[in-house]
């Protein structure tokens, strides 16, 4: 999955009217986690280059939760306030017990949303989900061509999701595809947009890649030009201008190429809790990047104590933590700083300004990525896939010639 994948949700309405009533900065706000997205498992079919699991999610994936485990997560962040359920991965469907938890997440009143790359999806499967009170189903398309998805998944999986898609929909299911876009494919935004109408999609996401985890490992591979980008936006744009279709589109600037960073989760600790695959509970899902942090685990701390009082939930909540340029900066409300994750990763410093503002003393190590994405010979240098392999030869050391540049990969 990305980390864009959020869509329009009930936790968009309840963040608007929340942001609308209380009218006060997030530290003086009683924070609730609306969303509580559940990575139930590293394990994947998919080898995506742009995934931004972690690069050493090879350490994580002998300790998964058990059914029990994640059972009483729902319940926990429910009492809690959480009302949508993101299921995702890795690839979820690799667990057998999805339909447990779909189950449990409609007795407990979730919006439950099952976020796949559709590989294990059977007819059986999603019949039982429908029975099951699976509100959503979000599956990730990667290109038109049969060679660009299967190259940038490493995979054969280009028939499958079309047929994925086609399941979908015939369970009365809303068509919500979610299609990261790099360099491989950006040429192909008109035909892409054509092929998510001939599938019936209701919602099409295009999630510019953004650089985390094995998609900062690729940075130079996948980053588009400025050029290509406009153009992208553009075509998504007379799209949405010139056809009486309803599809919705979504298009999500890459931070790279904004002048402002984003609001990241919506401020660190305010709506978003994330429970990995072995139970470890963060604010957003880089956090583990961070230094001299530790994150709780629901197998050994209460789940409330974890969001209202662990250092870790409240190390970046607010602003109190933010240093100059944005301790005094008129827009800080705006985006929080941005992402604390970006700023370690690119600038060593999680205090830091998120280097995308042009306000950052950082900005030209942006432009130098943008500048970079452009050399031939960074362009050529092999991608890096994301498979158990890479991710234990990167935990053992290796690919430090790609990796020096950023802190703190793995
Ligand atoms: Fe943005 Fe961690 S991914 S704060």
């Amino acid at each position: 999955m990305t980390q864009n994948s959020l869509g329009e949700s009930a936790v968009q309405k309840a963040v608007q009217s929340q942001q609308v009533n209380n009218g006060v900065l997030a530290s003086a706000t009683q924070t609730q986690p609306l969303w509580l997205l559940a990575e139930i498992t590293y394990r994947c079919p998919l080898h995506c280059a742009f995934c931004y699991n972690p690069t050493d999610y090879d350490k994580h994936t002998q300790n998964e939760l058990s059914t029990e485990q994640w059972i009483q997560t729902l319940r926990d962040a429910r009492r809690l306030g959480a009302i949508q359920l993101g299921i995702s991965g890795g690839e979820p469907l690799l667990r057998d017990d999805i339909e447990d938890i779909v189950i449990e997440a409609k007795k407990l009143g979730y919006y439950s949303n099952l976020i796949t790359s559709g590989v294990g999806l059977t007819e059986k499967r999603i019949q039982a989900f429908k029975e099951g009170g699976l509100d959503h189903i979000q599956l990730s398309m990667h290109d038109i061509t049969e060679e660009i998805n299967n190259f940038i998944t490493n995979t054969k999986t280009f028939e499958l999701k079309k047929k994925v898609a086609a399941m979908i929909k015939n369970h009365g299911y809303p068509m919500v595809l979610n299609v990261v876009i790099h360099r491989y494919n950006i040429g192909h935004m008109k035909e892409i947009l054509e092929m998510a109408e001939a599938l019936g999609a209701d919602y099409i996401e295009l999630a510019n890649t953004q650089y985390y985890g094995w998609s900062l490992v690729n940075r130079s591979q996948l980053m588009p030009t400025k050029e290509q980008v406009e153009e992208a936006e553009r075509i998504a744009n007379a799209h949405r201008a010139n056809t009486n279709s309803k599809m919705k589109i979504f298009f999500v600037v890459p931070d790279y190429f904004a002048e402002r960073p984003k609001k990241c989760m919506n401020g660190w600790g305010e709506v978003f809790m994330i429970v990995t695959a072995n139970g470890d509970v963060l604010p957003c899902h880089s956090a583990r990047v961070l230094p001299n942090m530790k994150f709780p685990n629901v197998k050994d701390s209460d789940l409330g104590w974890t969001w209202k009082d662990s250092p870790a939930f409240n190390q970046y909540r607010g602003d109190a933590w933010m240093k100059e340029p944005c301790r005094s900066c008129s827009e800080k409300a705006n985006d929080l700083g941005g992402c604390r994750c970006q700023s370690f990763l690119l600038t060593g410093d999680a205090e830091a300004a998120d280097p995308v503002c042009t306000k950052s003393p950082h900005r030209h190590l942006i432009d130098q990525a943008i500048e970079d994405a452009k050399n031939p010979q960074l362009q050529a240098q092999p991608i890096v896939f994301r498979n158990d392999k890479n991710s234990k030869k990167i935990i053992e050391g290796e690919f430090q010639e790609r990796l020096t540049e950023f802190h703190a990969l793995p």
